[in-house]
């Protein structure tokens, strides 16, 4: 079995949900990062006014649907990054898993 082979067949052994938040954190780092703090402990402090994940996942009215819907809309002040449904799925999965 390749190194790549018992990679994929780990992944494929987690629970769904691990393994949702496990790509949510790899596409935040990708494409969130830029503006929103992701982790629970940043490396770095620039947000500007832009909530962190933590953040997000802490208030009350955050849910997986109300993610979901800031997720599947354009903004004003944060990009339209059009995301298919399962990233969005991983994304989501991520931020709440910052509680
Ligand atoms: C170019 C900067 C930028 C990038 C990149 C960005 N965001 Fe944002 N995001 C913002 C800003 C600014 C706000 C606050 C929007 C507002 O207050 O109108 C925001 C708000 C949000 C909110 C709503 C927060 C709340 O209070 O409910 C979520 C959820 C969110 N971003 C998720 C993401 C995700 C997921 C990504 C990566 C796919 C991402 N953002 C990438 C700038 C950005």
């Amino acid at each position: 079995m390749g190194k790549m082979t018992a990679i994929i067949a780990v992944l494929l052994s987690l629970p769904a949900a691990a393994q949702d938040s496990r790509s949510g954190r790899f596409l935040a780092e990708r494409w969130c990062m830029a503006c929103h703090i992701v982790e629970r402990e940043p490396r770095s402090a620039t947000a500007d006014g832009v909530p962190t994940f933590p953040a997000i996942a802490a208030k009350p009215g955050t849910t997986a649907a109300s993610l979901d819907s800031y997720l599947s809309t354009g903004h004003t002040r944060m990009p339209d990054f059009q995301l298919s449904r399962s990233e969005r799925n991983a994304l989501i999965s991520y931020i709440l898993s910052l509680r």
